[in-house]
């Protein structure tokens, strides 16, 4: 192996709660988005092509983080996934580390880094009890994870710690009173993930009842509708044809706080 990602290959991660191995296991058979690579796993066309339907299906995302305005700064992701976000940062300079309980992501993320020829680090870790001294990172940044873990006031207070004072922690979890939401439940269509151990969703209240300890919150409601490549069938061409046309008419004052994921940037 390079010494571009450096990997801690290891099968050690000692988890003594049943429910955080369960969710250990799912996400290691869950790669987020596989189904949508027309390439073969692991080579730089699956990157390319999960990079390109993320960004797609989050085109708000980079409006609203600057991947590029971290050159030099240290960053943590927590619960990295295949390292998608995390490269975004590395290409632009930031110096990035990625931990996740799934050693399926730990593993692929490294071989993007890898046949990218970008430098980052990757562990296996569990983000309710991160492996990191207080004050580490200039930015710690955990997108679509929290919702997902065993105890989310945990490991909120795990990145509040690991951040330095002053450093910001950016965080997504899916919004209860989202436009997707009441669509899902309408339609009966399923969500991605609903099968996971834990899937937490939180009203905006609620997510701010974690994040307390920060000394400043901003709440953005985002993911408004795009078409879907994912769903199929009737169903499917009713959201692709009727739904997401006519509710991007409507004005963002009134749909603001229906976004489906909840980013807050928390300064410590
Ligand atoms: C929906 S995926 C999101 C991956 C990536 N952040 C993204 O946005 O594509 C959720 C990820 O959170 C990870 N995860 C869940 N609980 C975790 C925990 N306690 N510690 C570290 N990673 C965790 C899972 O293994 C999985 O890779």
């Amino acid at each position: 192996m390079s010494d571009t990602a450096e990997m801690e290959k290891t099968n050690d991660l000692k988890l003594d709660d049943s429910l955080l191995d369960k969710i250990r296991v799912y996400w290691n058979e869950h790669i987020h988005d596989l189904e949508l690579a027309k390439h073969p796993i692991g080579t730089l066309g699956f990157f390319e092509d999960l990079d390109e339907y993320r960004f797609d299906k989050l085109r708000y995302l980079p409006k609203v983080v600057d991947f590029s305005a971290y050159k030099d700064k240290t960053i943590l992701e927590v619960g990295c996934g295949i390292g998608i976000d995390l490269i975004r940062f590395a290409k632009k300079g930031a110096k990035v580390t990625g931990i996740d309980l799934a050693e399926q992501s730990i593993d692929l993320a490294g071989k993007y880094f890898e046949q990218s020829k970008i430098d980052g680090e990757f562990k296996l870790g569990n983000g309710e009890a991160l492996e990191f001294e207080d004050n580490s990172f200039d930015v710690v940044y955990a997108h679509g994870v929290i919702q997902y873990t065993a105890n989310a006031q945990k490991m909120v207070d795990e990145l509040y710690r690991v951040v330095k004072p002053g450093g910001e922690v950016i965080m997504m979890v899916y919004n209860r009173r989202s436009w997707l939401n009441f669509l899902s439940k309408t339609l009966g269509v399923e969500l991605e993930h609903e099968d996971a151990p834990v899937l937490k969703k939180y009203t905006i209240p609620e997510f701010k009842a974690l994040l307390t300890k920060f000394s400043e919150v901003k709440i953005v409601p985002e993911r408004f509708p795009v078409k879907s490549r994912l769903q199929k069938g009737l169903k499917a061409i009713f959201f692709n044809a009727f739904f997401v046309p006519a509710f991007n008419l409507l004005p963002k004052t009134v749909t603001r706080n229906t976004g489906w994921h909840i980013m807050a940037f928390a300064k410590k």
